[in-house]
C-alpha cells in the first residue's frame, strides 16, 4: 500500500537517570543521553514502512541539525521525504524527556510542529495515495483548521483516512475535531483523550457517543490493551504481557500495526490484536523507533507467547 503520512516532525532528547529532578539554580546530572526520533506521525510512518509498507511522509522542518536528523532518520527507514518543507525562518520542533526509574518530565519546543498550514499542502500532494494518515491535532495548531478539509479532499481522491488526535495539552479537547470524524475511517484515541473528547467518563459510553454510522473508533488503553466497538459489537483485545523499558510511541506503533492488517482487509479484531503486538514489542526498547518491528518480528512474538500459553495449559 502507498501511504502518505502528513504531520509534525520533532527530535526527542532523552536525559536518562537523573540523580536529583533539577530545580532552578542548580545543576543535575543524568547517567546518559539519546537523541532519537520523535513525533507521533514519524514513529508510526516508521512502524508502517518496518511492515513493509511504502510511506511518504510531509511536514515541516527548520534549516538546523534536529531538521537534518529527522529527515536522515526517516530515509534510513526508507520513507519518502521529498514532501518534507524545510522552512529557514522556524526552528525544528524538541522535546525533552528528563527520566527517572518511575517517571519523567517532557519539556517540548513546538518550532516548526505548529507551523505547518493546510495551505503549505497542494492538491497534488494527496495524488497517488491509497491512504492518509494524519495525527497530534492539538500541537499543530497552524494546521488544526486544515485537518477536516485535507481529510476530504484524500476521501475525494478515493484514499481511506486514519487519525489519531493526541493529546491536548490545554485539556479544552475541542467540539470541531468531532466534525472532523466525519471524514474519516479509523480514529484513533487513547482512553484519556476518548474521555476528553467524548466527554464520557465510561469508556463503552465514550465509543458509543462518537459513532456516526461511519467512522471505526479503536481506543487505546495501554496495559489494558485496546478496544472498539464495530458496527455495533464491542471488541476487546489484552495487551501482551510484557516489562516495559519505554511506552513512548506504543500507541504509534499500535496504529502503525492496525493499519497494516486493516489496510490489507483484515478484520477488525485481528488489527487490534496486531496492532497491540506492536505497541507492547515497541516498549522493549528507549524511543517511539528503537524497537518497532517488521513482520517477522510480530510473528515470532505472536509465536513465542502461543508456545509459553500452551506449555502453561
Ligand atoms: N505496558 C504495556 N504492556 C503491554 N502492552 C502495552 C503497554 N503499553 C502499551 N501497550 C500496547 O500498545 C497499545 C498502545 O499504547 P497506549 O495505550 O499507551 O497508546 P498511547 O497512549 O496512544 O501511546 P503514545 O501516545 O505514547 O504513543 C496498547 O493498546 C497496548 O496494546
Ligand atoms: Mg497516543
Amino acid at each position: 500500500m502507498k501511504i502518505l503520512v502528513i504531520g509534525e516532525l520533532n527530535v526527542d532528547l532523552i536525559l536518562q537517570n537523573y540523580q536529583a529532578f533539577p530545580e532552578l539554580g542548580k545543576e543535575v546530572l543524568v547517567e546518559d543521553s539519546t537523541l532519537t526520533l520523535g513525533s507521533s506521525s514519524a514513529i508510526c510512518a516508521v512502524g508502517l514502512a518496518r511492515l513493509g509498507e511504502q510511506v511518504s511522509f510531509l511536514g515541516k522542518m527548520g534549516c538546523d541539525v534536529w531538521g537534518d536528523f529527522c529527515c536522515r532518520r526517516l530515509r534510513e527507514e526508507g520513507i519518502d521525504i521529498t514532501r518534507v518543507i524545510a522552512d529557514p525562518s522556524v526552528k525544528t520542533g524538541i522535546t525533552t524527556s528528563i527520566t527517572g526509574a518511575t517517571d519523567r518530565a517532557l519539556v517540548t519546543h513546538l518550532g516548526a510542529i505548529s507551523e505547518l498550514r493546510a495551505s503549505d499542502i497542494q492538491a497534488e500532494a494527496l495524488r497517488g495515495f491509497d491512504h492518509l494518515h494524519m495525527a497530534c491535532y492539538f500541537m499543530q495548531t497552524g494546521l488544526r483548521p486544515g485537518f477536516r478539509s485535507i481529510f476530504q479532499q484524500a476521501k475525494a481522491a478515493g484514499m481511506t483516512r486514519s487519525f489519531d488526535p493526541g493529546f491536548d495539552p490545554d485539556e479544552k479537547w475541542g467540539p470541531e475535531l468531532r466534525e472532523t470524524l466525519g471524514s474519516v475511517d479509523v480514529f484513533f484515541p487513547n482512553e484519556v483523550e476518548l474521555r476528553g473528547i467524548s466527554g464520557k467518563n465510561d469508556l463503552e459510553e465514550g465509543l458509543a457517543s462518537l459513532q456516526n454510522g461511519h467512522t471505526l473508533v479503536v481506543a487505546k488503553l495501554g496495559r489494558g490493551g485496546a478496544m472498539a466497538l464495530s458496527q455495533g459489537r464491542l471488541v476487546r483485545v489484552p495487551a501482551p504481557l510484557v516489562e516495559p523499558v519505554d511506552t513512548t510511541g506504543a500507541g504509534d506503533s499500535f496504529n502503525a500495526g492496525f493499519l497494516h492488517c486493516w489496510l490489507a482487509g483484515q478484520s477488525v479484531e485481528a488489527a487490534m490484536r496486531y496492532g497491540a503486538a506492536c505497541g507492547a514489542i515497541s516498549t522493549q526498547a528507549l524511543g517511539g523507533t528503537g524497537c518497532q518491528p517488521d513482520e517477522a518480528g510480530v510473528e515470532a512474538f505472536l509465536q513465542k507467547r502461543e508456545m509459553a500459553a500452551e506449555a502453561s495449559k
